[in-house]
C-alpha cells in the first residue's frame, strides 16, 4: 500500500469533520464528493448551495454538509470572535464583518467545535489562510510556533530517507526563525514524520557547515537550535549542524561527522530559514522528480492546512486526509 493510501485509510477510521472554506470552488466541490464517497472524512463546505450546484451540476453531494453564510445566523460566531480578539483591539462591528469571510468563518467553526479541522488555500494566499488560524486557533499547549513541513516521496527505489520518504521543514511559514523557533520546527516536523508519514524520525539540522567546519553567526543559530531540541526533546534522534550531503550520504557522513547518530541516514531535514526551505523542497520536487505532499501545517491547537493554489482535486483529498490524522 502506498503512503497516501495508508494515510487515507487511517483517516477513514477516525471519521473526523473537516471544513472546506472555499466551498464554491470547483476543485473543492469535486474533492468534497470524493472524500465523502471514499468515507475519508465528513465534509462541511462553506458556500451558497445554489452557486455550488450550478458550478458542478454533475456532482452528487449527498452526505456533504453545506454551511451557507448568507442564510445561517452568524451572531454566535461574531460574538465569540469578538470575545477572543477584543483585547487585541477588535470591535463588534469588525468581528461581524470578519465572520462573513469564509476563511475566518471556517476557523470559527473549528474553534467552536463544529468541525475538527479546516483546509483552504485553493484560491487564497498562504498568509491569508494562516493568519485567522494563528489569531484564533493559536498554538497547541507547549508549542510556541506554528510551522510547516512537506513529505517528500522520492521516485523509484531511492536510497535516501526512509525507503525514499523524507520530511522537510519549514518550507512555507516562518521567514526567519530564531534558534528557539527552529528548535520548535524540528520537534514539530519529527512529530509530523511519525504521525503522518509513519517514519521513525532521524532529524538533521541543516547548515552550510558540518560540526564546526565553518564559523558564522548563521551557523551558531543552527548549533543553538540543535542544543534546544536536545534539551527539550531528549528522546529525539537529532544532530547538527550538518550539511545536506553529510545528513544524507553515509560515505560523506563517515568523513565529516563520524559517530553521528543521524548523519548519513537522516529522514527529517530542518532548513535554517524559509529561503533555504522553500527553495530546497522545490528543487528536489522539480529536479529529482519527488512528490511533495504539503505544506502540512504543524503546531496549531486544532489542525488547519493550506493548499497550493495549483492544487488538483486529488491534492485536496490528500490534505483533508492528513488534516484528519493531525487531530490525534
Ligand atoms: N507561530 C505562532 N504564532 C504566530 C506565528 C507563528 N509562526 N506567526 C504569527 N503568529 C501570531 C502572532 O503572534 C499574532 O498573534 P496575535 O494577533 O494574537 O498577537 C498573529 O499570529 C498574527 O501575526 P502577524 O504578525 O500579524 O502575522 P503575519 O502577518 O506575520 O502573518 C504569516 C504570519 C502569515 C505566517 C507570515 O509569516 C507569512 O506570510 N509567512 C510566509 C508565508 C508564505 O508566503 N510562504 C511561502 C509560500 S507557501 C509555498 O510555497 C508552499
Amino acid at each position: 500500500m502506498s503512503l497516501l493510501e495508508s494515510i487515507k485509510e487511517k483517516a477513514a477510521k477516525l471519521n473526523r469533520r473537516i471544513v472546506l472554506a472555499e466551498g464554491e470552488e470547483e476543485r473543492i466541490i469535486r474533492a468534497a464528493e470524493s472524500i465523502t464517497r471514499q468515507k475519508i472524512a465528513k465534509v462541511t463546505l462553506i458556500g451558497n448551495p445554489e452557486v455550488i450546484s450550478k458550478k458542478c451540476p454533475d456532482v452528487n453531494l449527498k452526505g456533504v454538509e453545506i454551511f451557507n453564510p448568507l442564510t445561517e445566523d452568524l451572531t454566535y460566531y461574531a460574538d465569540t470572535l469578538y470575545e477572543l480578539r477584543k483585547a487585541k483591539g477588535m470591535d463588534k462591528e469588525q468581528a461581524a464583518k470578519l465572520v462573513q469571510n469564509p476563511l475566518y468563518l471556517g476557523v470559527m467553526l473549528v474553534k467552536t467545535g463544529k468541525a475538527d479541522g479546516m483546509v483552504a488555500g485553493s484560491i487564497n494566499a498562504t498568509g491569508d489562510v494562516l493568519r485567522p488560524a494563528l489569531q484564533i486557533i493559536k498554538t497547541a499547549p507547549g508549542i510556541s510556533t506554528v510551522s510547516s513541513c512537506f513529505i517528500m516521496i522520492m521516485p523509484g527505489n531511492s536510497k535516501y530517507g526512509e525507503n525514499g520518504v523524507l520530511v522537510f521543514g519549514d518550507c512555507a511559514v516562518n521567514p526567519n526563525p530564531t534558534a528557539e523557533q527552529l528548535a520548535a520546527i524540528a520537534i514539530a516536523s519529527a512529530d509530523s514524520a511519525k504521525k503522518i508519514a509513519g517514519i521513525d524520525p532521524k532529524v538533521a539540522m541543516l547548515s552550510f557547515s558540518t560540526k564546526g567546519s565553518a564559523k558564522h553567526e548563521l551557523v551558531d543559530k543552527v548549533v543553538q537550535a540543535t542544543k534546544i531540541v536536545a534539551e527539550t526533546a531528549p528522546f529525539l534522534n537529532v544532530d547538527g549542524e550538518l550539511q545536506a550531503d553529510a545528513a544524507l550520504v553515509e560515505s560523506v557522513a563517515a568523513l565529516k561527522a563520524p559517530g553521528s547518530p543521524v548523519a548519513g541516514k537522516a529522514n527529517v531535514l530542518i532548513f535554517p530559514d524559509l529561503q533555504a526551505g522553500n527553495i530546497g523542497y522545490k528543487l528536489v520536487q522539480r529536479l529529482a522528480g519527488a512528490e511533495a505532499i504539503g505544506p502540512i501545517c504543524q503546531g496549531f491547537n486544532k489542525p488547519v492546512n493550506d493548499l497550493s493554489r495549483g492544487c488538483s482535486v486529488d491534492d485536496v483529498v490528500n490534505v483533508v486526509a492528513m488534516t484528519a490524522l493531525q487531530t490525534l
